[in-house]
Formats: C-alpha cells, structure tokens, sequence
C-alpha cells in the first residue's frame, strides 16, 4: 500500500444517496483538503463501456475501460445518468476493475492535487480498502426510501426526467449488488462512526460531522482556527 504520509485523510463511505457526496464536498472545503468522489472513478468506467456497447458484465472489457480511464472521463456530463449507475455498479463488482482503479486512489489520497494538507474521499470501501488508516472514518447510511427521494429531487433539479418508484427499486437493486459482493463489499470499517441521516438536512449532518472529526483527530476547520 502507499505510505500515509502527512496527508490527512477523511473517508466518508455508505450507499447510494445517504448524503456523502454533498458532506464530503463541504468537509472539504471547510478544512481545505482536496475532494474525491471514488464513485465517479467506476462511473466513468460503466460509461466508456456503455459507449463501446459491451455489457457491463464483460469483465475482459470492463477491465479494458478501467486501463483506459482517462482523468477527463472523470468530467463526463452523462456520469448520473440511472444507465450509468447501473453499469458502475456492475463493474465494481469486478475485483480485476477495483484493482486496476486502486492504486489512483491511493495516490490521490496519500499526495493530493495543488499541495493540499489533506484529502476527503467518499465511496463505498475508502475506510476498509483504499485507506485503512484514515484519520477519520465516518459511515452514512439512511433509508431507502430517504435516499430514493433525495436522488429523484436531484435527477429533477438536474432536468433528468425520473420516476420515484423506479429510482427506489434502482437504490435497492445496487444496494443488494454493492453490499453483497464478494470484493470490498459495502460496510462499515470497524473504526468508523456510523450516522444515520435519514431524519437530518445537509447543515446537520454537516455540524454533526465537524463535530466527530474534532473528536477523533482534534482538528477543526480552517475558518475556525
Ligand atoms: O457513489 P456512486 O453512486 O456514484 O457510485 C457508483 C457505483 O460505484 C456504486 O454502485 C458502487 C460503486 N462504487 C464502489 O464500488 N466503490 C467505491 N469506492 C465507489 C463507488
């Protein structure tokens, strides 16, 4: 594994729509540290194998797409797309596929872009695989039906036309297939903190966060030092 060095890492995992995204973008520019969304990596790689027409299942050609990864896939418009949702989440089934996108995390995490101090990842195995020694280690979860509205509010708001029955049965289906894989399976690591965000709006989980992170490493964001 690459060495930890003196980066700081936060790893911010969970399923689909718990809020992990939007906590990690905050948490990121409160403490300036640089930003990852892991689930964009697999994305970009469930989009480029949609282009080739090969199905997602195709581990020869999922692992192709994975060599291949440009960092500009990584800026794609389509990434949110539900299609695109479903072939990530085919793909990172594949262990070869994770393998092969591993090590560009790592990197990330340990060396973060423009010299920053540290870097917030979120995904589904940043505490238990990519950075087992994270600094901080928050797990967010929710209900489906909590996590099926906010993605179908965001798809709208986006101009992408989404049902909300179908969006609940997308959230179940990849939460069935993210947690029950055989390769870095969706869970909590054993040091995480896991909150539930069901009942709680962005600002909450936000000073809920800040207030963990405090905790277990003493440090605060850059406005409040
Ligand atoms: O977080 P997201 O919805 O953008 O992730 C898309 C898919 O990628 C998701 O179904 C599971 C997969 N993924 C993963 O397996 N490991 C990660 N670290 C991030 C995402």
């Amino acid at each position: 594994m690459a060495g930890k060095q003196d980066s700081v890492i936060i790893a911010i995992d969970g399923p689909a729509g718990a809020g992990k995204g939007t906590l990690a973008k905050r948490l990121a520019e409160a403490f300036d540290y640089a930003y990852l969304d892991t689930g964009t990596i697999y994305r970009a790689v469930g989009a480029r194998l949609l282009d080739t027409g090969a199905s997602a299942s195709d581990s020869a050609a999922a692992l192709e797409a994975a060599h291949n990864l440009d960092p500009r896939d990584l800026e794609r418009s389509d990434l949110r797309r539900e299609a695109v949702s479903g072939a990530a989440s085919e793909v990172a089934v594949q262990p070869a596929v994770r393998q092969a996108l591993l090590e560009f995390q790592r990197r990330f995490a340990a060396c973060p872009p423009e010299g920053k101090a540290g870097a917030v990842l979120d995904g589904r195995d940043v505490g238990t695989v990519i950075c087992p020694d994270a600094d901080a280690k928050l797990f967010l979860t929710a209900s489906p039906e909590a996590r099926a509205g906010r993605r179908h509010k965001e798809l709208q708001e986006s101009g992408v036309e989404s049902i909300y029955a179908r969006v609940l049965e997308d959230i179940k289906a990849r939460d069935e297939r993210d947690s029950c894989r055989a390769a870095a399976p969706l869970k909590p690591a054993e040091d995480a903190v896991t909150l539930d965000t069901t009942a709680l709006n962005a600002d909450e989980v936000f000073a809920q966060a800040l207030r963990i992170i405090a905790e277990i490493t003493g440090r605060t964001p850059i406005q409040q030092r």
